[in-house]
């Protein structure tokens, strides 16, 4: 399709979204999602985000196995997304659960799914504070194991997953979430055991393994300078050791009025300076109110359902006015990452709907939530069609 036609599209499309929006908001003010049935033909009448952004970055969706069973989101899915992030597949205990134990059944089904999809597959994760096996830093005693132990289980681990995928895996979240807010590092069993020296080894056998593959950090609150600071350090710390990291992720877990979006955009200035590109990874803005008190944390809503604010406010559908605010907010992200797409190599959607999306269930399980720009009959929200403005803005600037 060339220009002239896209814009013609965007057209129809808009004025059709615009009919679609008003006919799905009910006179008490609520998005009501349910009125709008889910059709193949539907899907067709929306642009894909993939097209909106050829010309710019990748665009991603986590993915889990269970979505293998609902053919509705995996076309959507197919749609919309050149790119694909496994959600927990290739975390150590959901692989090797046990010592010499490979679970390969769902990574090798949605690798292939990528494939078949040509869909730019990224590897989350091989190195994590959270879901290790706990035989992976014990002994046969039940003692820690030595640093150069674990080194060595690391290293057989790496060989042995990114090996299976040689060739097949565009990059590599070789390490997930290091610092603290404060910078320093995470006293994770990982750090206990080996200190720093697992971040370098672990790049290096990344790409000893697959040579042809990206090596990436990944983290969340980047727009936390201190933590920044320290994630842009250790980029050139291992830039001196020879270790290229190719990307940082910068994880988007957001919420509507936090944080501010400047830490957004200091992030990627300052890590793209270091010659890495950046990706916004892990994308999701939760319209509900924090579910971060202490006596609130993980734990289900139906425990408490007496807490002085309603904690799970929207469940059927989102008033007109929070609609309007997630909107804005991700129209805001979205001008931020359009701006700088030259030094940003992907998005990814942590969640291709808001019925399948982990903010449902964290910090507090059991909420409805809306956090992403489909809704849950995988239709285009308002926030997605405010995305389609600025990309069609961004294009008709380049005429
Ligand atoms: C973190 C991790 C991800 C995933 C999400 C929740 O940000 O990096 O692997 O567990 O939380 O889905």
């Amino acid at each position: 399709m060339n220009l002239k036609s896209l814009k013609i599209f965007f057209t129809v499309s808009l004025c059709t979204s615009a009919l679609s929006l008003s006919s799905s908001t009910s006179g008490n003010g609520v998005v009501n999602t349910a009125i709008i049935k889910n059709t193949q033909a539907q899907l067709q009448e929306v642009p894909a985000l993939k097209d909106l952004f050829k010309d710019k970055f990748t665009i991603g969706s986590s993915f889990s196995p269970a979505y293998f069973k609902d053919p509705i989101l995996l076309e959507h899915i197919k749609k919309n997304f050149n790119g694909l992030t496994t959600e927990n597949e290739f975390k150590w205990a959901r692989i090797n659960p046990k010592p010499g134990i490979y679970k390969f059944t769902n990574t090798d089904k949605v690798v292939q799914f990528a494939e078949d999809n040509n869909m730019e597959m990224v590897g989350h994760t091989l190195l994590w504070k959270h879901r290790n096996p706990a035989w992976r830093f014990k002994d046969n005693e039940g003692n820690t194991i030595s640093k150069e132990a674990l080194l060595q289980g690391i290293k057989k681990h790496i060989f042995k997953i990114v090996g299976r995928y040689k060739g097949r895996i565009k990059g590599w979240d070789v390490v997930n979430e290091v610092f603290n807010t404060d910078g320093s590092f995470r006293e994770t069993e990982l750090y206990t055991i080996m200190g720093e020296e697992y971040i370098e080894k672990a790049f290096q056998w990344v790409k000893e393994a697959d040579p042809d593959t990206e090596i990436y950090y990944n983290d969340y609150g980047l727009y936390n300078e201190k933590k920044l600071d320290a994630t842009v350090a250790l980029i050139e710390r291992l830039k001196e050791k020879g270790i290229d990291v190719d990307a940082v992720g910068f994880q988007g877990h957001l919420m509507l009025g936090w944080p501010k979006l400047q830490g957004l955009e200091n992030a990627i200035t300052k890590l793209a300076a270091t010659g890495v590109e950046v990706m916004v990874t892990e994308l999701d803005v939760t319209p509900l109110p924090s579910g971060f008190g202490k006596d609130v944390r993980e734990r289900h809503i139906s425990e408490i359902m007496n807490h002085p604010v309603d904690l799970n406010p929207y469940l059927s559908g989102l008033p007109e006015d929070k609609d309007i605010a997630l909107a804005k907010r991700y129209e805001e992200i979205f001008k931020i990452i359009l701006k700088h797409h030259d030094k940003v190599k992907r998005i990814t959607l942590w969640g291709p709907n808001d019925g399948v999306n982990w903010m449902n269930d964290w910090p507090i399980k059991g909420r409805t939530d809306h956090a992403t720009l489909f809704d849950r009959q995988n239709q285009a929200k308002r926030a997605f069609w405010k995305i389609v403005d600025l990309i069609k803005k961004a294009n008709d600037s380049i005429d």
